[in-house]
């Protein structure tokens, strides 16, 4: 069973703090109806230094980017945006929490195009632990291949973070679940690897690491940004390039990124083995950097990193 939402005190919405249950939209949305939103998912992190946001910045601009491929203006500057993030963190009191910035059109008429609605803004914070769960970043995870394409280019601007996009991803999850699966794959148009519903993928071959570029509708992560930084920083070579299910089952190590799934290991797909069927030698430095990186262990890194409360 998926536990429900850990409620923190307030909400910013719209320019003010709220209460949690009051932070409320208007049944006729348009939002709600078309999926005209753009969100972000970010993590905070505790660390002895201090409370840190991972890559603030980065999920800002890209907020911003999705807001701009579907020309919605958001209605405050990014460092407006940036300050109401910390702000919220701060009132809510948290160290450690998932934060949640989300803009949408808001209600005024109903109508497929949106002209005219205001765009509304909102941005949550709450604790949160591991998504795939404790054992997984260890052992790592069963996966299967979706039915489900990946949203195509030529459809939608796959590189937003847009909420109408995430039915896909939806119809993803769904069906691994029910067939007893931790997550889906999926492969884009083509047929080539594209990502999880909510990471992206890296395969390890002869200790090189192996990503599907973003040419295969894939979101842009900054996880996987910052993954393919990290491994290079520590000598691995990355190769952004098509990647076939061939080359995912032949592996010697798979991994996800996420900002909610962080590094973590693959260990099967479609019940066949992926290597050792473990976390692999790789992910487990990668994944030890990562962890250094997030928990201000690596000096070099710091500018990744974004205080909170100083
Ligand atoms: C579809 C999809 N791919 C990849 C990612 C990973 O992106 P990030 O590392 O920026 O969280 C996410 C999560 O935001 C996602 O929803």
């Amino acid at each position: 069973m998926v536990e429900k939402l850990p409620e923190a005190g307030k909400i910013w919405y719209k320019g003010e703090f709220v209460e949690w249950k009051k932070a409320k939209v208007h049944v006729l949305s348009h939002g709600l109806h078309y999926g005209s939103g753009v969100f972000e998912g970010i993590r905070c992190y505790a660390t002895e230094k201090g409370s840190f946001i991972f890559r603030l910045k980065e999920h800002v601009d890209r907020m911003y980017r999705s807001a701009d491929l579907y020309k919605m203006e958001i209605p405050y500057s990014k460092e407006e945006l940036k300050e109401a993030i910390k702000e919220t963190v701060r009132i809510n009191g948290l160290d450690a929490c998932y934060i949640r910035p989300i803009a949408f059109y808001g209600y005024h008429h109903l109508g497929v195009n949106p002209a005219g609605c205001p765009v509304d803004c909102a941005i949550a914070v709450w604790r949160w632990g591991t998504y795939l769960g404790e054992e997984a970043l260890e052992r790592g995870i069963r996966c299967t291949f979706s039915p489900w394409r990946r949203i195509d280019p030529n459809t939608l601007p796959v590189t937003a973070k847009a909420t109408g996009h995430y039915l896909n991803s939806m119809l993803a999850v769904q069906d691994a679940k029910e067939r007893g699966f931790d997550e889906a794959i999926m492969l884009d148009n083509s047929g080539y690897v594209a990502e999880g519903p909510g990471e992206n993928i890296f395969a390890v071959k002869n200790a090189a690491l192996y990503t599907p570029a973003v040419e295969s509708s894939i979101l842009p992560g900054i996880t996987r940004d910052s993954v393919i930084e990290l491994a290079q920083d520590t000598g691995y070579k990355v190769v952004e390039k098509p990647v076939t299910k061939e080359e995912l089952l032949s592996a010697d190590e798979l991994f996800f990124t996420g900002t909610a799934a962080e590094v973590s290991p693959i260990r099967e797909i479609d019940n066949v083995t992926i290597g050792e069927g473990k976390r692999g030698e790789v992910t487990g430095v990668i994944q030890r950097k990562f962890f250094d990186v997030v928990n201000a262990k690596e000096e070099k890194y710091m500018r990744w990193l974004e205080s909170v409360y100083e």
